[in-house]
């Protein structure tokens, strides 16, 4: 019979993921080990207030309030408690004494990251956080070993669960953002505050991380450029329907060329058009999903649960197993090369489609004046579409399209276009926008959404 050693497990929180790591670490703790080469022992639980209500029952004698004591002599530290601090300077203290760490602390990898990596190569430990990026779904570790020997072009991600499932019942029931927004709470999807998940810093940090591993680039969280979805309308998903399309909100990371052809990047968080023949439109509820474009592998897509207690304790408990096995191995651990440290493309250069809604005066001249705005600018129209309401004549402009004031007298009938674009700088398709809104023909713009533009 093989003799397994014992390794020491200290576990920071005891909410919906910790609670489940615990369970499962008590629970199949003979399974793990021999996955792993070595048994594990719980040795203890940090938490603020041990009688607090928790998911599962866990033995009482577990739970301390002095994590500080509880990571001294441990040889692995799961850090699940969340935000900043403490965590920050619970798992420094661990890494500085050799322990290795994991964790699902999105906010604390994107924001401080490269200086924990760095203390986790110099004492040659291990850090991990497959749980930090859409739940359970492996993502960390295909890019940073899967496609190691591969170059990354592309990642496209829906890495928030909440703002996909608000969007989703825009799309498939016709909800109101609104409603959509009460369900996501009502379900547990959305927090009592939303402002993370749909302003987009949720997806944010995500992106930051997914980029850096990706690039082989630090990419700090401000660096990604960032709108969430609050200003998504039913007219919007309409539209967006209308033209064969799905609005996600997507973390986009790709590689670009600067003017002088040099290597760059770019990352943004933003609503996004999706072709709905792309597998990404196909992504429904709380669920996440990230697409990879890679040189030689081309595209793959890796889906499923991107939250959920028992779904995330998946990711953490696979972290544990490789962060024992390398235990049981000996030998350093490593963290991903940040070895290429591309720059920033600026973000007016970066290329994009815009699919853009105007409401006109329907008259002779206003389409020829539209296609001078956008041909001033350099910018290709690729598609135009126009489509006018039965009632015309002396028609209000829609509720949310109210921003330029109507002309004294106008009795102009109105009609609306949609006009999508070849691909174009950021820079030059603002300018288009905002030269559109200064037109005297055009009594709104009532829409810019960008198109995800393929490979
Ligand atoms: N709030 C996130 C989401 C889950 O809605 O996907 C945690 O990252």
């Amino acid at each position: 019979m093989i003799e397994y050693r014992t390794l020491r497990v200290a576990l920071l929180g005891a909410g919906s993921v910790g609670s489940q790591v615990a369970r499962f670490l008590l629970e199949d703790g003979d399974e793990l080990a021999k996955r792993a080469g070595a048994k594990l022992e719980l040795v203890g639980i940090a938490v603020r207030d041990p009688e607090a209500p928790r998911d599962t029952d866990l033995p009482k004698h577990l739970f301390t309030t002095d994590a500080d004591a509880l990571i001294l002599g441990a040889d692995v530290v799961i850090e699940l408690m969340g935000g900043i601090e403490p965590a920050r300077t619970l798992i420094t203290q661990a890494l500085d004494r050799g322990a290795d760490v994991i964790t699902a602390n999105k906010a604390l990898i994107a924001h401080h990251g490269p200086e924990l990596f760095e203390l986790a190569e110099r004492v040659g430990a291990q850090l991990l956080y497959e749980a930090a990026v859409a739940g359970a779904i492996p993502i960390i570790r295909p890019l940073r070993d899967s496609l190691a020997g591969d170059r990354v072009n592309r990642v496209l991600g829906i890495v928030n669960g909440t703002t996909n499932f608000i969007l989703d019942r825009m799309h498939t029931l016709g909800e109101s953002p609104e409603e959509a927004l009460r369900i996501a709470t009502e379900l547990g999807y959305a927090e009592a505050d939303p402002t993370a998940d749909v302003e987009g810093f949720d997806a944010q940090q995500k992106a930051a991380i997914l980029a850096s591993i990706a690039f082989h680039t630090t990419v700090s969280v401000d660096e990604v450029q960032r709108e969430g979805i609050t200003g998504i309308t039913s007219q919007h998903i309409r539209d967006a329907a209308r033209s064969g399309y799905t609005i996600k909100l997507l973390s986009v990371c790709e590689r670009a060329v600067t003017e002088s052809g040099e290597a760059a990047i770019s990352a943004r968080v933003h609503p996004t058009l999706v072709p709905n023949d792309h597998p990404l439109a196909a992504v429904h509820g709380g669920n996440n999903a990230v697409f990879i474009e890679a040189d030689a592998a081309g595209d793959l897509m890796f889906y499923g649960a991107g939250a959920g207690g028992v779904e995330t304790a998946s990711a953490v408990l696979g972290d544990l197993v490789t962060a024992v096995r390398r235990h049981v191995l000996g030998g350093r651990g490593l963290s991903a090369s940040m070895h290429l440290q591309l720059p920033m493309l600026d973000s007016d250069r970066v290329l994009t489609r815009y699919l853009i809604s105007v409401e006109v005066n329907d008259q002779s001249g206003v389409l020829a004046e539209l296609a001078g705005i956008f041909s001033a600018r350099g910018v290709s129209l690729a598609t135009l579409e126009q489509s006018i309401p039965v009632q015309t004549a002396l028609d209000a402009p829609a509720a949310d399209a109210a921003e330029q004031p109507e002309a004294e007298g106008s009795v102009a009938p109105r009609a609306t276009l949609i006009i999508g674009t070849h691909l174009a700088t950021e820079g030059a398709l603002k300018a288009v926008v905002e030269d559109l809104r200064q037109s005297a023909a055009v009594r709104a713009v009532t829409g810019v959404l960008r198109i995800e533009r393929g490979a």
